[in-house]
C-alpha cells in the first residue's frame, strides 16, 4: 500500500501539493519533435529545452502530436454518449474493480499513473484519490475527451498524443499504466513503465452487450482476443485479474448512448438503431462483461 510520506522523500518528482498537475507532469514529458526533456511550463505553453513550444488549450490540455495525424480519436458525439453512460454510474462495478486492483498492486514508488486512450479520465480519477502521492496523465487523441480529462481531478493532466506513435514520455516513468478499451501499443507501454510497474488492461468479454449487439448487428468480440493479448504482452505475467459481470438497466436513451459510444458507432445506420431500440421494453437489462487483468514484467 501507499505511504505518501515515505514516497515523498524518495523521488525528485514533485510531491502532490496544489501546483498544477501539468507543471508536475511536464517534468516527465518529452518533446515530440526532438525528444528533448523535460518540458517546462510558462504561462500559456510547454517548451522543450531546444525551444519547441506547445500551446496549452484554454481547457488545460496540451497537444503533443507530431506530424501527420494518422488516427482520429472519438468525436464530440461519441464522447458525449460515453459521458452520459459513465456519468449515469452504469460502469461503476468496473470502475471500483479497476481502482481496487490498482490500489492493491501498484508499486509503492508510483508517482505517475498514465491512462492511455483514457478518454475523459473516468477510470483515472478514483485511482488518484487512492494513490494521493501520484500524479495522473490522460493520453488521448480526442479534443472533446481531453477537455474533460484535464479537469477530471486536480492531480490529473491531459495531453493529445497518438498511442501508436512513440509517446512523449520519458522511459521508466509510470508506476501504473491503464489501458481501458483502448488501442494498445505494448512496446511503448513497456518503455514507459518503471521496473516494477503494472499495466492494468480492461477488455470486453464475449458476452459484453450481447443483447444490443444481437439486435443491431454490431461487431462482436473477437474470440482470439485473449490469445492476441497474451502474445502482445509476452514479457509480462498476470498478477491479478477478474471478470466483472453485471447487468445494466437502461432506458431507450441510455441504450442509444451505449451504442453511440461503442467502437462500431461510425458504421451503424442511425435510423435502424433507433428502430431496434424503440422495439425494446422501456427498461431493458443488458449484460456487461469485462475482463480486467493486472500484469507485471517477468522477474
Ligand atoms: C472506447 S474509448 C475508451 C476511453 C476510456 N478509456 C474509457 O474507457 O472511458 C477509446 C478511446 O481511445 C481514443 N483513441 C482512439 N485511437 C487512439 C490513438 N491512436 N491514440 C490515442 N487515443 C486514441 C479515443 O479518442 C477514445 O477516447
Ligand atoms: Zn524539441
Amino acid at each position: 500500500m501507499h505511504s505518501p510520506s515515505a514516497g515523498r522523500q524518495a523521488d525528485t518528482f514533485p510531491v502532490t501539493d496544489d501546483r498544477s498537475a501539468l507543471d508536475a507532469v511536464a517534468r516527465r514529458l518529452t518533446c515530440p519533435h526532438c525528444g528533448a526533456a523535460p518540458l517546462q511550463r510558462d504561462a500559456r505553453s510547454l517548451r522543450c529545452p531546444r525551444g519547441h513550444s506547445f500551446d496549452i488549450a484554454r481547457q488545460g490540455y496540451v497537444s503533443l502530436l507530431s506530424g501527420r495525424r494518422r488516427h482520429r480519436g472519438d468525436d464530440a458525439a461519441m464522447v458525449a454518449a460515453r459521458e452520459a453512460v459513465l456519468g449515469g454510474g452504469h460502469y461503476q462495478p468496473l470502475r471500483s474493480t479497476i481502482t481496487a486492483l490498482v490500489a492493491e498492486h501498484s508499486p509503492p514508488t508510483t508517482r505517475l499513473v498514465v491512462d492511455l486512450a483514457g478518454g475523459t479520465g473516468h477510470y483515472l480519477s478514483p485511482i488518484l484519490d487512492a494513490l494521493p502521492a501520484s500524479w495522473g496523465l490522460t493520453v488521448d487523441l480526442s479534443a472533446a475527451a481531453l477537455r474533460r480529462a484535464s479537469r477530471t481531478h486536480r492531480l490529473a493532466a491531459a495531453v493529445a498524443a497518438d498511442v501508436w506513435e512513440p509517446l512523449p514520455l520519458a522511459g521508466r516513468t509510470a508506476g501504473v499504466v491503464l489501458s481501458v478499451f483502448g488501442p494498445r501499443n505494448t512496446t511503448e507501454i513497456d518503455r514507459i513503465l518503471t521496473a516494477d510497474g503494472i499495466v492494468t488492461l480492461a477488455t470486453a468479454g464475449p458476452e459484453h452487450l450481447w443483447e444490443l449487439r444481437d439486435r443491431l448487428g454490431m461487431i462482436g468480440v473477437d474470440p482470439r482476443k485473449a490469445d492476441r493479448l497474451r502474445r502482445a504482452f509476452a514479457g509480462f505475467s498476470p498478477i491479478a485479474g477478474e471478470t466483472v459481470r453485471w447487468r445494466l438497466a437502461v432506458k431507450h436513451d441510455e441504450a442509444r448512448a451505449l451504442v453511440a459510444m461503442g467502437p462500431g458507432a461510425h458504421h451503424l445506420d442511425l435510423g435502424q438503431r433507433d428502430q431496434a431500440i424503440d422495439a425494446l421494453p422501456g427498461l431493458t437489462g443488458i449484460t456487461a462483461e469485462i475482463d480486467v487483468a493486472v500484469l507485471r514484467r517477468h522477474r
